[in-house]
């Protein structure tokens, strides 16, 4: 049994082009970037060639970009960072119910340093509203961050009008753009974001790198501390061939976005449309607004998540129940939580997430397979 994968929302198989761009890092060139001798300066150039496609893909210069680890490291910089370098002009910091651990744990940590953080609701809709943030600003709030696209839901937050709200205030504005990165048409200037996190396994690049746009009028302290790498921002050594794998990605997602997203939207239609045609019982999270192309979060009455992963996974659908980091476990959902409060949704309800590698074939077989375990799962429960 050949499994179909759709959890791209969790990881992304690397694209042949971006292993392509790695090789022969890996093969010739292990120079360390800062050496001035030429292999540095072999390195270095891979680096700054990386740079440019990244800075590029979201309308940035090649100096508001420091690489990182990922979108946790990006996150955490963004938030952790901008917080200790402004802490003298306010400690409140405003972020959503919804977020990414990684912002929501950098959060909880600032708390517990002093600093006071107000998390925005959401109703059904899981979309953030304007007047919550506009009512949880104060003259001492130091930054926003709420993120572009839900990885849970997919739901797509106001952050264009939430950038033009904050245009009249001090405060920082931070997007987590992980899950919109590689779909949507991502422009740091015309978002008007100060901040805005990246990952590159997420577009079919390699595990274990990412960015973070930094304006360039931005405070920002680093969170690590040692060698002078990303202009004194991130130090240690960077991963060379990740950086350029990164790069690879960045560029093929730039000149592929518009396909990729109608594709993706394509094959989350067919899989919905299966499920429909096979009379199959379920809702979608977060139908009332956009949502991403490549995410749809469905809820099946009567079921509930850790028999709907284990019976999908033997089956040969691979799928999670949301974010990675809490896959497998018992734990609700924090997001769903946060959209409809103590309901059955938050116990029963399954992420597909559609990408490179998945054929509008394999995705109706997939749908159907889901759709005899539902009828299988909740025979004489109807
Ligand atoms: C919205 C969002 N932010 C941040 C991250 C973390 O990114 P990384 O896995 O690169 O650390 C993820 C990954 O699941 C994500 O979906």
């Amino acid at each position: 049994m050949k499994s179909i994968y759709l959890d791209h929302a969790a990881t992304s198989p690397m694209h042949p082009d971006v292993i392509q761009a790695m090789i022969p890092v890996m093969e010739g060139t292990f120079g360390n970037p800062s050496s001035v001798h030429a292999f540095g300066r072999e390195a270095r150039h891979i680096v700054d060639v990386a740079r440019d496609k990244v800075a590029a893909s979201i309308g940035a210069s090649d100096k508001q970009i420091i690489f990182t680890s990922g979108g946790t490291e990006a996150d955490n910089m963004a938030l952790i960072g901008t917080a200790i370098a402004r802490k003298e002009q306010g400690k409140h910091i405003i972020t959503t119910a919804i977020e990414h651990h990684a912002t929501l744990h950098a959060a909880n940590y600032l708390e517990s340093q002093g600093f006071d953080v107000t998390y925005l609701p959401v109703d059904a809709t899981g979309a953030v509203k304007l007047e919550d943030l506009q009512g949880a600003l104060r003259p001492d709030t130091i930054l926003v961050s709420i993120m572009m696209i839900n990885n849970e839901t997919g739901i797509i937050q106001p952050v264009q009008a939430i950038g033009e709200l904050l245009k009249s205030h001090s405060a920082y504005f931070h997007t987590d753009a992980v899950q919109a990165y590689g779909t949507e048409e991502i422009d740091v200037v015309s978002l008007g974001v100060d901040l805005l996190s990246v990952s590159a396994h997420k577009i079919n690049g390699p595990k274990g790198i990412g960015a973070l746009y930094v304006a360039d009028h931005v405070r920002i302290k680093p969170i690590t501390y040692g060698g002078e790498q990303e202009r004194k921002r991130r130090a240690g050594t960077e991963n060379v061939a990740s950086i350029a794998g990164f790069g690879k990605a960045a560029e093929l997602a730039m000149n592929q976005r518009a396909e990729r997203k109608a594709a993706y939207q394509q094959l989350q239609d067919t899989f919905v449309s299966e499920l429909e045609a096979a009379g199959t019982n379920f809702f979608i999270n977060g139908d009332t607004g956009p949502r991403s192309a490549g995410i749809v979060n469905l809820s099946f009455p009567g079921t509930n998540v850790e028999s709907l992963l284990m019976n999908f996974d033997l089956s040969g659908v691979t799928v999670s129940s949301g974010s990675a980091c809490t896959a497998g476990s018992v734990d609700p959902s924090h997001v769903l939580k946060a959209m409809y409060g103590e309901d059955e949704r938050v116990t029963n309800s399954i992420r597909f997430s559609f990408g490179y590698g998945n054929t509008a074939e394999a995705v109706a077989e997939a749908a159907q397979t889901v759709a005899a375990i539902i009828k299988r799962l909740t025979k004489g429960k109807e």
